[in-house]
């Protein structure tokens, strides 16, 4: 039943933005965790950090959506965490894990 679901999610949501498949999805919630991402993140509650259906819609339809993610993504800007409190966010090294990351979050 729960594959079920995350069969027919993925197909839902490759339908309306970008192709994505149940493997990438699950790969994508696996670094999600294991990078700590999940600490500051959820798909659609905000934590420290903004949901990422906040990030997706925030960025849908601009054609550079890609390029500033990867740049937020690998430069650790500075941001400033719900408690008000600032630190340098989370940077990864691996361009394969950032990709499949980037791809997720747009297509929530
Ligand atoms: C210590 C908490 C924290 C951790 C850990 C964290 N983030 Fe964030 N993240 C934030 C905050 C706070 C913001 C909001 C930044 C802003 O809007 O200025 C943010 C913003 C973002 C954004 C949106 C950027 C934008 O331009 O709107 C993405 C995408 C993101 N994080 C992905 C990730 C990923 C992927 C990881 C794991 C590698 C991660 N975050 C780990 C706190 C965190």
């Amino acid at each position: 039943m729960k594959v079920l679901t995350l069969i027919s999610t993925a197909i839902a949501t490759a339908a309306f933005t970008l192709p994505a498949t149940a493997q990438d999805a699950d790969a994508a919630m696996k670094l999600l965790k294991a990078e700590n991402c999940t600490k500051c993140h959820s798909i659609d509650k905000s934590k420290k950090g903004p949901a990422y259906q906040k990030v997706a819609a925030k960025y849908k339809g601009k054609a550079d959506a890609e390029a500033k993610l990867t740049e937020f993504l690998t430069k650790s800007p500075k941001v400033k965490l719900d408690d008000g409190s600032e630190e340098e966010h989370k940077a990864l090294k691996d361009p394969k894990a950032v990709a499949t990351l980037i791809k997720f979050v747009l297509a929530q």
